[in-house]
């Protein structure tokens, strides 16, 4: 899609995985590797931030930049970087490499919702377990779990509206918070169950059973 962008986010460490899961091979192909194809399916740009250190040997339709500490902090250096390549780019995909079963789907309906006039899209899926807030081993408040949702990437941006929310720095664990924090307009599309983090090994076996073929 012309005006269309996309910043793989791949710089963690993989702490509670125990490894950086994102260069691992599920169904023969690295979770990066899939991120950006999904990407580049939509985006007419990709850039890939990277730990420091690493020499990118996937895909040469990414641009690798060099993350920073935080999440945070890598999507506003691959932004920097979409943004000095095609300064006309008016949609931001932001996904996180962890998340290799995003269907073209969703990345179509982020970026539908930004182009019907959001600042940013969320995929979000209804929390279905009841939701506790505790401090150390003690429950002290319960959400009220009607209107609460589990949200996924991809994000879609208008690409001034997640430059201004990154401008002052800040951390969030996704952007859309920081659009929100900034006043922005941010809806949600439905996301899918099939599109889970890859946090521990516990997903990653889940993610590779879901791809093995049924039997016939
Ligand atoms: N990420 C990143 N830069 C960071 C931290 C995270 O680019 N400094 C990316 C990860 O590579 C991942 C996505 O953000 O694709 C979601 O983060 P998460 O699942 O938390 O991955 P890690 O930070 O690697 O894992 P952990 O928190 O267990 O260390
Ligand atoms: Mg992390």
């Amino acid at each position: 899609m012309p005006g269309v962008g996309a910043v793989v986010v791949a710089a963690g460490r993989g702490e509670r995985f125990g490894a950086a899961k994102q260069f691992l091979p599920l169904d023969g192909s690295r979770l990066v590797d899939r991120a950006i194809a999904a990407c580049a399916a939509v985006a007419d740009a990709v850039v890939v931030v990277l730990p420091t250190g690493i020499t990118w040997d996937g895909s040469p339709a990414a641009t690798p930049v060099v993350g920073g500490a935080t999440r945070s902090a890598s999507v506003r250096a691959g932004l920097d970087a979409l943004v000095a390549r095609d300064p006309a780019t008016e949609v931001v995909i932001v996904h996180d490499a962890a998340r290799p079963l995003a269907d073209r789907a969703l990345f179509d309906a982020v970026v539908a919702a930004v182009r019907g006039g959001a600042d940013a899209a969320v995929p979000a899926v209804p929390v279905a377990d009841t939701i506790k807030r505790v401090e150390g081993d003690r429950v002290v408040a319960t959400l009220e779990r009607a209107g609460l949702v589990a949200v996924q990437t991809p994000q879609a941006f208008r690409t001034a509206a997640l430059r201004s929310a990154h401008v002052a720095g800040g951390e969030a664990t996704d952007d859309a918070a920081l659009v929100e924090a900034h006043g922005g307009v941010v809806v949600w599309v439905p996301g899918s169950p099939r599109n889970f983090k890859i946090t521990d090994l516990a997903d990653f076996d889940r993610a590779a059973a879901l791809l093995v073929p049924e039997p016939r």
